[in-house]
């Protein structure tokens, strides 16, 4: 697993509670420690007899904190009182599972096990994650507690919809590891260079209806615009993805507009680009749609030995679109766009970016065979309002996302107050 920039040398307590759950807090530790992060983990008495201190410590390779009554040894704290210690320069406290029980520790500042010391010595955000039975989570105790931590800031990530071990169905489940490392690093992000700032991201390729059984649409799998959602996420900014694709997971955060067509896209975009901060336009849409949308599925007996001839219109310019509203509202403040090409990459590129009035293009040779279109990395050069060229090195989506993410602060004129 790559670093995950936010989660890099970050120190993380993981607090674990005794839920049948502790068990899906070993993946989230190890994914934690994977992507990065420095992961100390507190267990309660009771979490202990669900899992065992050995194997969070195996998969964090840090040791494990079981009782307040011990000192330090060998974890490399700040001060070997524990709790002082975990507590100090601590980059975020998650409670992940957190029983009704611990929670209401929490709430009420009560302090009698190693994790409630902690949790009061801590200065950093709180991100706690309930798992119980349904009835006991949906408890109006259980809701007022939820309530007053929320009041003070601390995030709640709400439990899932479905079985629980005792055979019942409901809300109490804790969320699968992706779920719960996404509200993580929304906590993380809070304060970034992008913190207030609202950013429309198109992702995906368009699909243009033929029939209502086919459609054309291009190679594009959105993984790129997914990742620029995640590093705006990441940033702190409040995210719209406007999405031709379905089959990709949402940042968690994300505010998620599905759209199919290139009509569609067009009509989404201008609705959310209207006060939007920045506009980063890496949709593949189709420059070209069936001239007529058969209303009934087209029958090859219909035809007989003959095949239909499609033809085509083209597609609005969204972004060309996109230039008359911001000459006329000042908004989009900021609008990014991708050049995806076969050959000529700077020149086409540069050309799209005078044309459609860009204040940054992403020059993209999608016939190199590890960039562009369904792979993981991509090779892009950056090219700027005033011509200048940033080419990166071949490097995963994720990271052309955030080296995107860091010119939008920069245009937008955020990156020195962050934080
Ligand atoms: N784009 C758009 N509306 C379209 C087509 C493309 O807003 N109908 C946007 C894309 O999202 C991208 C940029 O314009 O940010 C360039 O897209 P690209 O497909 O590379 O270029 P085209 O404008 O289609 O030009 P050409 O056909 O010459 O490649």
């Amino acid at each position: 697993m790559e670093h995950i920039t936010i989660l890099d040398d970050k120190r993380i307590i993981l607090g674990v509670t005794g839920s049948i759950a502790a068990y899906k807090a070993v993946d989230l530790a190890s994914k934690l420690t994977q992507a990065g992060a420095r992961v100390d983990v507190i267990m309660t008495g009771a979490a202990q007899r669900f899992v065992a201190p050995l194997t969070f410590q195996a998969v964090t390779g840090r040791p494990v904190y079981t009782s307040m009554w011990g000192t330090d040894t060998g974890g490399g704290l700040p001060t070997h009182i524990a709790h002082v210690g975990l507590g100090e320069g601590a980059d975020l406290l998650v409670v992940a599972p957190v029983t009704a029980n611990s929670l209401a520790k929490l709430a009420h500042g009560l302090a009698d096990d190693l994790l409630s010391v902690t949790a009061l010595a801590a200065r950093c955000p709180v991100v706690v994650a309930p798992a119980m039975d349904g009835g006991m989570y949906e408890h109006p105790t259980t809701q007022a507690n939820l309530a007053a931590l929320r009041e003070r800031g601390v995030t709640v990530i709400e439990p899932a919809r479905g079985r629980f071990a005792s055979g019942l169905v409901g809300r109490g489940r804790l969320p699968e590891t992706p779920v719960l490392l996404g509200h993580i690093r929304r906590a993380l992000g809070r304060g970034g260079s992008l913190e207030n700032m609202k950013v429309v991201i198109t992702a995906g390729g368009t699909r243009e209806p033929i029939d209502p059984v086919r459609y054309i649409t291009n190679r594009s799998s959105g993984k790129q615009g997914y990742a620029l959602a995640q590093a705006a996420l990441d940033a702190g900014a409040c995210v719209t993805l406007i999405s031709a694709t379905q089959q990709l997971p949402v940042p968690v955060g994300a505010v998620l507009v599905p759209v199919e067509s290139a009509e569609a896209m067009l009509d989404a975009v201008l609705t959310y680009s209207r006060d939007a901060d920045a506009l980063i336009m890496a949709a593949a849409v189709a420059d070209f749609r069936p001239a007529e949308i058969a209303q009934h599925k087209i029958k090859k007996a219909d035809q007989d030995d003959e095949a239909p001839t499609l033809a085509l219109r083209r597609t609005p310019d969204i972004l060309m679109a996109i230039k008359t509203q911001r000459a006329a509202t000042g908004h989009p403040r900021a609008v990014i766009g991708f050049a995806a090409e076969s050959h000529d990459l700077l020149e086409n590129a540069q050309a799209k970016l005078r044309r459609k009035g860009l204040d940054l293009i992403v020059a993209n040779d999608i016939t190199a065979p590890d960039a562009g279109f369904n792979v993981d990395t991509n090779r892009v050069v950056l090219i700027d309002a005033g011509g200048a060229q940033h080419p990166l090195d071949l490097t995963s989506k994720a990271r052309v996302g955030e080296a995107v993410i860091a010119r939008v602060a920069a245009l937008l004129g955020t990156e020195e107050e962050a934080r």
